[in-house]
């Protein structure tokens, strides 16, 4: 158990975000702190964060989704999607590797085929950069789709 709650981030909370997104390895790219919403310890620690990032006019995704290492396993990940899920607008896109297929399926999330993707996520997914780093961990790259 562990005690937080969650709110939109500060902009004092920016670097935070940033160190947070940096820890966990995931897209360090588009985090600006005005769309994020945070877990926060009655301390004021950042544990866990999320935000709805834009693409364009058309395209919102759900993503920066990260847990600090310490505070794993404990559902804040799951607060934290619920709570971005809450009232957003659809459809919403993800892309996650493909262990996370079945945690993000929980949410109503489903795989898309390449044909079915939007140009932009289509593109990102047949980039060959990540494509080889994936497929030397046994991944792939999903992109997802709620309706
Ligand atoms: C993925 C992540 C956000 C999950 O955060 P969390 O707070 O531990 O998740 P929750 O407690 O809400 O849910 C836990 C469940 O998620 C699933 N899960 C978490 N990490 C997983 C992984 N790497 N592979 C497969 N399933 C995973 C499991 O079903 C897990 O259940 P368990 O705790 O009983 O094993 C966290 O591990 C993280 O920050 N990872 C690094 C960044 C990342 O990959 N972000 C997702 C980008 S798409």
């Amino acid at each position: 158990m562990v005690e937080y709650s969650l709110r939109p981030a500060l902009e004092v909370e920016s670097d935070v975000i940033r160190d947070l997104i940096h820890l966990v390895g995931i897209n360090p790219t588009g985090l600006d702190w005005r769309r994020f919403l945070v877990a926060v310890t009655p301390q004021g620690q950042v544990i866990a964060c999320g935000q709805l990032k834009p693409h364009g006019r058309d395209l919102l995704e759900l993503a920066s989704i990260a847990v600090h290492p310490e505070y794993r396993s404990l559902g804040l990940a799951r607060a934290v999607i619920e709570r971005l899920l809450d009232g957003s607008p659809r459809p919403l896109y993800l892309t996650c590797v493909s262990s996370l297929g079945p945690f993000y399926e929980r949410f109503g999330f489903y795989a898309l085929k390449p044909d079915e993707m939007p140009r932009y996520f289509r593109r990102l997914s047949q980039l060959a950069g990540l494509v080889f780093t994936l497929a030397k961990r046994g991944e792939t790259l999903l992109v997802m789709k709620l309706q």
